[in-house]
């Protein structure tokens, strides 16, 4: 697959991305629910559409696509994986954790609201995502969606995203720099633990058997290091501009990444290494041609501009 093949899937999964986003965003309550207060309906709008990568949902979508299974049941799992992502960014960026201002080329959700908006509005991505899931629109089978839930819980919770960033937050004050191994875990929790479940959420809609499932997963896992490595080259690389987000920012807070202890080339040749894994697990799992769109997925990955 050309890389400008790639692009164009990406860009209209991103498009049915938006659409999903919007909907589940909608103005109406759902059954169950008393009201949808304007000004968070508003924040968490803000905080969720108009712009991002969506990979993270493409890879649910490609993952299940690969192993022949296309329709709501992806998407929707992709929906709340995104959820879970765009909370992380909105609460990432906040005054109490990386204090930035800038997010997707527009100003963080509590410049553009204030504080109060942006905390909340993280709190109800995240549990939308838990009701995208557990909602029987998603699949019919119960078993399926339970899967999905504990899946997405363990990934994106304690000992998963929020954990890492709780690792993260106190590399910046750590008495000495911490080591590769600490690194790779911070890493592995903060960014590659929803990267993996994204992967790992086609394989549970799609059905996939054991020995695939556990190949797809290790592709995950290598293609969130790759990614993350990638982000923290760019940080250093990049101008804001081109990032729609602000540059520069890691060493000046004493962040614990591959590039503040292997240097710039150091972190580029562990970045290709990773992706070597991610191609190698494909192989393994016997991915033909059906797999190259993820094969094209962790390359994308690693040359991305943004
Ligand atoms: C940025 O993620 C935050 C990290 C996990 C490093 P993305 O680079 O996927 O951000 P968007 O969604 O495309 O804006
Ligand atoms: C953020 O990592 C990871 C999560 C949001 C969970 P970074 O702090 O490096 O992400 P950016 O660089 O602000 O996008
Ligand atoms: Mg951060
Ligand atoms: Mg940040
Ligand atoms: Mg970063």
């Amino acid at each position: 697959m050309s890389t400008d093949a790639f692009s164009q899937r990406l860009s209209a999964v991103a498009e049915q991305v938006e659409a999903g986003l919007a909907a589940v965003l909608a103005d109406a309550s759902l059954p169950g629910e008393i009201a949808r207060p304007k000004r968070l309906m508003e924040a968490m709008r803000y905080g969720a559409l108009g712009g991002g990568k969506r990979l993270r949902p493409f890879l649910t979508i490609e993952t299940a696509r690969a192993l022949g299974v296309v329709g709501d049941a992806p998407l929707r799992a992709g929906l709340a994986i995104e959820c879970v992502h765009c909370y992380s960014l909105v609460h990432d960026d906040l005054p109490a954790m990386d204090d930035d201002d800038l997010r997707r080329g527009r100003p963080t959700t509590h410049k553009a609201f204030d504080e109060a908006s942006a905390i909340l509005a993280g709190d109800g991505l995240l549990t939308l995502a838990f009701d995208i899931l557990a909602d029987p629109a998603t699949h019919m089978d119960a078993e399926i969606r339970v899967a999905l839930c504990l899946g997405l819980a363990r990934a994106s919770g304690l000992g998963g995203m929020v954990g890492g960033q709780m690792l993260d937050i106190e590399a910046e004050s750590a008495a000495s720099p911490l080591d590769d191994s600490a690194i790779r875990r911070l890493q592995a929790m903060k960014t590659g633990a929803l990267l993996r479940f994204a992967v790992e959420a086609g394989a549970i809609v799609a059905g996939a058997p054991a020995a695939r499932r556990a190949a797809l997963v290790k592709y995950g896992e290598a293609l969130g290091s790759a990614f993350q490595v990638a982000d923290d080259i760019l940080d250093a690389e990049a101008t804001s501009e081109q990032l729609g987000k602000r540059a520069g920012k890691d060493a000046e807070r004493n962040k614990g990444t591959f590039v503040s202890i292997h240097g710039l080339d150091g972190a580029k040749r562990l970045r290709d290494a990773f992706v070597q894994q991610a191609l190698a697990a494909l192989d393994a799992a016997e991915f033909q041609a059906q797999g190259d769109i993820l094969r094209q997925a962790a390359r994308f990955v690693a040359a991305r501009a943004k």
